[in-house]
């Protein structure tokens, strides 16, 4: 038997459940882990609420760090007692034990503990994807600008660092004057307070009036008029988030009045589809913590039956990089 974190039906953090789940041994292609952290992700709350559906009743959770219990037929990767960590579908890592596809599941480096395994893995490969495999035309160059929402978030204090790895000069945008310090001190070369300055304007000022050559742009609804508006002709627009709702239907003839602009929707789990891409990522986001260029900042830690106030702490704007669950 595990513990596990179920919805019933969608809603509120208050239709979080812990309940007692029978675990079985893994079929073929499957490992059984035991996890021993479990990282909380925005994605978690979409599926909370239904704006990304599941069959219920639905253990939620993306992502974890733990030990392989048992491994099925034809998993050739994994053994018996490997420390893992893993960013999956399908969801389930908000337990205590689970089996899951072991095609999503790597092992983790000795060096990096199961609480910071256990944080990295979705926000580390979104960065990674992000930054390294979802650029504008002609690529990023060092001393490029480039937009990054919510700056000192989960993602964002990750993207902060990887970019200044890079040579990139990320204008980070977050909600308050504390989120931005931290955001600078990650790496971001430029701040804006975008609830209380116009993000769009000040973006102009930063770049000499030129805008930037790419937006990454996880809110959603109140951010995307003002994104656009920050880019340079032909910039590239990537909405991977809905923090703040999802964004309307589009008017296509906005991206040719604001200078033929490119715009993508892209979702981390594509990149995971394959287990050599899934490895390859991994390794790229292993080396950045290893060299020391990235860290994981983890700011807030829960027990796993906390886990409603973790949802509204993320929901509320209170949280500041990852939130991790404890087991
Ligand atoms: N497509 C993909 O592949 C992919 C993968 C991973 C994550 N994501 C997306 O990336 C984003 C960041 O994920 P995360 O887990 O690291 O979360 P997070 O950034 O730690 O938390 C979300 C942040 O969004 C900002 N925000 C702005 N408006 C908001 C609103 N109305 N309600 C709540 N938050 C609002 C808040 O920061 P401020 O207070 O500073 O504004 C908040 O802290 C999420 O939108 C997530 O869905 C997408």
């Amino acid at each position: 038997m595990s513990r596990a974190i179920q919805i019933h039906q969608f809603g509120g953090p208050e239709v979080l459940r812990c309940v007692e789940v029978e675990v079985g041994p893994p079929g073929p292609a499957e490992v059984r882990i035991r996890h021993e952290a479990i990282g909380v992700n925005f994605i978690d709350v979409y599926q909370r609420t239904g704006l990304y559906p599941n069959a219920l009743p639905l253990t939620l959770g993306m992502e974890g760090a733990g030990v392989v219990e048992a491994v099925g037929d034809d998993v050739m990767h994994l053994s018996i007692g490997d420390r893992v960590a893993y960013a999956s579908q399908p969801p389930g890592s908000y337990s205590e034990v689970r089996v899951m596809p072991a095609r999503c599941v790597v092992r983790l480096p000795d060096a990096i503990d199961m609480d910071t395994g256990a944080a990295m893995m979705l926000k580390g490969l979104t960065v990674q994807y992000l930054l390294r495999r979802t650029q504008p035309q002609g690529g990023l160059q060092p001393g490029d600008f480039v937009l990054f929402h919510a700056a000192a978030g989960g993602v964002g204090l990750i993207a902060c660092q990887w970019a200044r790895a890079m040579g990139l000069q990320l204008i980070g945008t977050a909600g308050n004057e504390a989120k931005c310090q931290l955001a600078l001190q990650h790496g971001a070369a430029h701040v804006i307070n975008y609830r209380t300055e116009d993000f769009a304007k000040r973006v102009r000022e930063i770049t000499g009036g030129r805008g930037v050559k790419v937006v990454y742009d996880s809110i959603g609804q109140s951010t995307f008029e003002g994104s656009l508006d920050s880019l340079q002709p032909l910039g590239l627009m990537v909405s991977f988030g809905n923090a703040s709702g999802p964004v309307p239907p589009v008017n296509l003839g906005l991206l040719a009045a604001k200078g033929s602009l490119h715009l993508t929707r892209p979702t981390l789990f594509t990149h995971l589809s394959s287990r050599e891409s899934t490895q390859e990522m991994a390794d790229d986001l292993f080396d950045m913590v290893g060299q020391g260029l990235v860290s994981i900042p983890i700011g807030q830690r829960y027990a796993l039956e906390q886990v409603a106030q973790a949802h509204r702490d993320l929901e509320a704007r209170v949280t500041t990089g990852c939130s991790i669950l404890t087991v």
